[in-house]
């Protein structure tokens, strides 16, 4: 813990625990009930190894290739963005919206998701897709990425699950392949009832702000969207507006200063009603939520 310390990591205890953990293939518990254990010698040097690595600024979920969304464990590689805790304001923003559709329209607010198409654009892990086909288990859900490492990450997430055939990965540009599906294929062009994202929206002129761990170890794909972090929302919000249903909602997760261009693309197309934006534990705007009117 102490070279954790010293090289500055963030959180160095946790990150100590979490790579011991690992490491040994324990968890907390074991861990602080068996204080006399002696470690041995192989494990003691495999940690050490790890220790060194996270000092030098791998995260520490890279490390272990594991972190938690939705209360589900996920598997992450350095291909794919290590998902945030505030990403999980989308799924309850998306959640909320589709049981008060069904109030609305005077159904029972069942949320089995029955005869719903979901699509998570931009789904690195999966996080997003897994942890909505897991809520709305009669849901289609589709998950796009450019990367088809990712993809490949977000597959085995999902068979991690139990849901592998429940979510259609696509490798495509946005939702390009809605647009011009190949023929015959489960693609077809039917609209979707909810849309959502956390795309890349750091600006490349910020990313010396950006932690070293994040800036150094996350895949650029994943968080770069052009020189001020706003190049995805328009077209994905253009897309949207013609993929939805009426009624159908878009939630989108928001970059900690991208609210005024995404509530000014929304308001201006005139083509979306009930907009909403809900905020982060840190008071940050984070999700933009809006029906195609
Ligand atoms: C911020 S990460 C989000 C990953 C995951 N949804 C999450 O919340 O942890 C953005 C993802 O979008 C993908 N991406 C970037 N540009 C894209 C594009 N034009 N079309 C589709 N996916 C894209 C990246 O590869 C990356 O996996």
């Amino acid at each position: 813990m102490a070279r954790l310390r010293e090289g500055s990591v963030p959180s160095h205890t946790l990150a100590a625990e979490l790579l011991l953990m690992h490491v040994l293939g324990c968890d907390r518990a074991w861990l602080y009930a068996h204080p006399e254990e002696l470690v041995d010698p192989g494990k003691a040097e495999e940690y050490f190894g790890l220790v060194a690595r996270r000092v030098g600024g791998v995260p520490t979920q890279y490390l272990t290739g594991r972190q938690e969304f939705w209360g589900l464990e996920f598997e992450v590689t350095s291909d794919v963005l290590i998902p945030r805790p505030e990403t999980e304001h989308v799924i309850e923003v998306a959640l909320a919206r589709i049981g008060q559709q069904n109030l609305r329209g005077g159904q029972r607010p069942a949320l089995d998701g029955a005869g719903l198409r979901v699509a998570d654009v931009g789904t690195g892990s999966g996080c997003l897709a897994v942890a909505l086909a897991r809520e709305l288990p009669q849901a289609q859900v589709f998950a796009t990425d450019i990367s088809p490492a990712a993809l490949a990450v977000a597959r085995r997430n999902a068979a991690r699950h139990g849901i592998a055939d429940r979510i259609h990965f696509i490798e495509c540009n946005l939702l390009d392949v809605f647009f011009d599906p190949p023929p015959a294929t489960h693609l077809s062009s039917l609209p979707f009832d909810l849309i959502v994202s956390n795309p890349p929206y750091v600006g490349r002129s910020e990313a010396e702000l950006l932690p070293r761990e994040v800036r150094e170890h996350e895949p650029a794909e994943a968080l770069f969207a052009g020189e001020r972090g706003c190049e995805i929302y328009e077209p994905l919000i253009g897309q949207a507006q013609q993929l939805l249903v009426p009624g159908g909602v878009l939630v989108l997760e928001l970059g900690y200063n991208a609210l005024e261009h995404v509530d000014g693309l929304v308001t201006a197309s005139r083509g979306w009603s009930r907009i909403s934006v809900t905020q982060d534990l840190a008071g940050i705007p984070r999700v933009l939520a809006a029906e195609r009117a």
